[in-house]
C-alpha cells in the first residue's frame, strides 16, 4: 500500500458518516480524518508538522516502526531524525532492564522540549507498555505523555492519533492479547532493496527468564497467502532480500486452519521470481526440523546463516530456563547442521548470570562455544524481569560473579568468532551492497549470504545490487575486500 494507492482509497471515503467497523477500512477512514486534522493544524501554525520515530530493541520492533512511520507519512507528517519534532514516538523494548532505563532518561528531555513547543505530542508504544507497572509509573511521573498503546494494536495508530488530537488528557489503549492480524496497511521501508516480513507474532515458549510471551501474547501465524502476496509486492517494488520475522519461526503454521510447516513456507517463498535472498529469525533449537535443514541445504535463495540461540550450555540451567533441550541435544543439532551445510554461519544468544548459575555452569557454556565454533554470539547479562518465573527464583547471582563469567564468555566468543570468520580469507563471494561506508565515503558496505560484513571500494550506484567481492583482509568480525566484476 503506497501513498498513491492510499490517495485513491481516500477519494471514496466519506468523513461525514460514521467510521466503518471492519478492518482495515476503519483505519483508512481514520487516516483520512487525521490527515485533515493535521492540515488544519498546519494552517493554524503556518508551517509543516514534523515527526520523529525512535526504535528500541529487535527486528520485530524495527518492522513495527516501519508500519507506524508508514501511517504518519500517509497522514502528512514530515519524518525527521530530531526529537524536537512535533510528534515523537518511542517504540520501546523491555527484554532487558537497560532498555527501559534509556526510555525514562529520554522522556525527561522530551518534557523540557514540550514546554517550549505546546503543539508537541509524545506517544509511547511497544513491549514496555504491555507491563502494567510501567504504565502506572508513566501516569504518575511522566503525565505529559499524550498517547500510550501496546504491541497488539499498532494497526490502530491512525484511530488513536485522532483520539489524541481530540483529547486533552493522556490517551491509553492497551490490550492483554489478541487473535487478530490486520492486513493491507501502509508501511514505509527503511531500505529499498531489503525488507523484514512478519510471518508470525507472539511466543508460546515461556522460557523462564523471558518477558516476551507476556508482552507479545500467544503465537499467531499469518496466512501463507498473505505472506506470499506481500513478498511479491515487495519484489515488484525492487526488494531482493527478505527477512522472515517471528519470535520462534520454527513453530510457524501450527495453528493455521490448514497447518503448514516453516520449511513448507520457505519452499513457497523460494518460488517467488525476482527474489534473490531469504533470511529468517529466530529459530528455537527444540523445534528445528530435519525437513528445514534439507530445505536450507537444497535452496539457492536461503542465506547461509542460522541464528540458533543457545542461552546456556549447562543442562541443569537449561532445564531451569525451560528451554526443553540438553547441552548434548544442542551440540548434536549444531553438528548435524554443519555437516549438512558446511558453509553455514551459526550465530547465537547467550545469557550469563541466570539464577543459580555457577562458574562450572559458565564453563559448560564455554565448552559449547568452543565445540560449535560460532561465527558470532550476542552475550547478555541476565536481567530480572518482573512477572517471569526466574525473577522469583532464589539465589540470584551477585553482580561481580556475573561480570567475571560474562568477561570469560565474551573472550572465548571473540576468539572463536575471529577464527571462524578468518576462514573466508581470499575467497570471492557474493555480497548485497547495503549502504555507503559510514567512515570512509570511498567505500561501500555489503553483506555476504552468511551475514558477514565486507567493506570495499565502490559508489552509491552499487547500493541494492548483489556483486562478487574478493575478501582480502580479515578484521575480526568483518572484511575489507575488492569488487571482482
Ligand atoms: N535477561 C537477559 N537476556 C535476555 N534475553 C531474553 N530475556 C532476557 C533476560 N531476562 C535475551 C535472550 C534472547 C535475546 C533476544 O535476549 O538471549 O535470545
Ligand atoms: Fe523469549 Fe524463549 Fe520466546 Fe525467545 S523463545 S521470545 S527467549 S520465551
Amino acid at each position: 500500500m503506497n501513498r498513491i494507492e492510499m490517495e485513491e482509497i481516500f477519494q471514496n471515503i466519506d468523513l461525514t458518516v460514521e467510521a466503518p467497523t471492519e478492518e482495515p477500512q476503519r483505519q483508512y477512514y481514520f487516516m483520512k480524518k487525521a490527515k485533515e486534522m493535521l492540515k488544519d493544524q498546519e494552517e493554524k501554525l503556518g508551517r509543516k508538522l514534523t515527526a520523529c520515530a525512535v526504535t528500541f530493541g529487535c527486528q520485530m520492533n524495527a518492522k513495527d516502526s516501519e508500519k507506524l512511520i508508514g501511517i504518519l507519512e500517509i497522514i502528512g507528517y514530515e519524518m525527521i531524525e530530531d526529537e524536537a519534532a512535533d510528534l515523537v514516538f518511542f517504540n520501546t523494548c523491555t527484554v532487558r532492564d537497560n532498555a527501559n532505563q534509556r526510555v525514562y532518561g529520554r522522556l525527561g528531555v522530551l518534557n523540557s522540549m514540550k514546554k517550549k513547543n505546546p503543539a508537541k505530542k509524545i506517544a509511547l508504544c511497544g513491549c514496555m507498555m504491555q507491563e502494567p507497572t510501567v504504565v502506572e509509573k508513566i501516569k504518575k511521573s511522566y503525565s505529559f505523555v499524550d498517547l500510550i498503546f501496546g504491541t497488539h494494536n499498532i494497526y490502530k495508530f491512525a484511530e488513536l492519533l485522532v483520539t489524541m488530537f481530540e483529547s486533552d488528557r493522556m490517551v491509553i489503549d492497551l490490550w492483554k492479547d489478541t487473535d487478530k492480524i490486520v492486513e493491507d496497511l501502509p508501511a514505509e521501508r527503511k531500505f529499498a532493496f531489503k525488507s523484514g516480513v512478519n510471518i508470525m507474532f507472539g511466543c508460546n515458549n515461556f522460557c523462564s527468564y523471558c518477558i516476551v510471551p507476556y508482552v507479545r501474547g500467544r503465537e499467531r501465524s499469518r496466512n501463507p497467502k498473505d505472506i506470499i502476496r506481500e513478498i511479491e509486492q515487495l519484489v515488484s517494488e525492487g526488494v531482493v532480500e527478505v527477512m522472515l520475522l517471528g519470535q520462534n519461526v520454527n513453530s510457524y503454521g501450527k495453528n493455521l486452519e490448514e497447518p503448514m510447516s516453516f520449511a513448507q513456507l520457505l519452499q513457497e517463498v523460494e518460488k517467488i521470481e525476482g527474489l534473490e535472498r531469504i533470511r529468517f529469525m529466530t529459530s528455537h533449537p527444540k523445534d528445528l526440523s530435519d525437513e528445514l535443514i534439507q530445505v536450507m541445504k537444497n535452496s539457492k535463495k536461503i542465506c547461509r546463516h542460522l541464528h540458533l540461540p543457545l542461552q546456556a550450555g549447562s543442562t541443569r540451567i537449561l532445564e531451569k530456563m525451560n528451554r526443553r533441550y540438553t547441552k548434548e541435544q544442542y551440540v548434536a543439532l549444531a553438528k548435524k547442521i554443519r555437516q549438512e551445510i558446511p558453509d553455514i554461519a551459526l550465530t547465537t544468544d547467550i545469557i550469563v548470570g541466570f539464577p543459580g548459575e555457577t562458574m562450572e555452569d559458565v564453563e559448560e557454556t564455554i565448552s559449547v562455544i568452543k565445540e560449535v565454533q560460532y561465527d558470532n554470539a550476542f552475550t547478555f547479562i541476565y536481567s530480572k524481569r518482573t512477572g517471569t518465573p526466574a525473577a522469583a527464583m532464589e539465589n540470584q547471582v551477585p553482580e561481580e560473579v556475573v561480570k567475571e563469567g560474562f568477561d570469560k564468555v565474551l573472550k572465548v566468543v571473540q576468539e572463536t568468532a575471529r577464527e571462524r570468520v578468518q576462514r573466508l580469507q581470499g575467497q570471492t563471494l557474493s555480497a548485497l551492497v547495503e549502504e555507503m561506508n559510514e567512515q570512509d565515503a570511498s567505500l561501500v558496505t555489503g553483506r555476504l549470504s552468511n551475514n558477514t560484513i565486507v567493506h570495499f571500494p565502490g559508489d552509491a550506484s552499487l547500493i541494492g545490487k548483489i556483486v562478487d567481492v574478493k575478501l582480502t583482509e580479515c578484521h575480526g568480525f568483518y572484511y575489507v575486500g575488492e569488487l571482482v566484476k
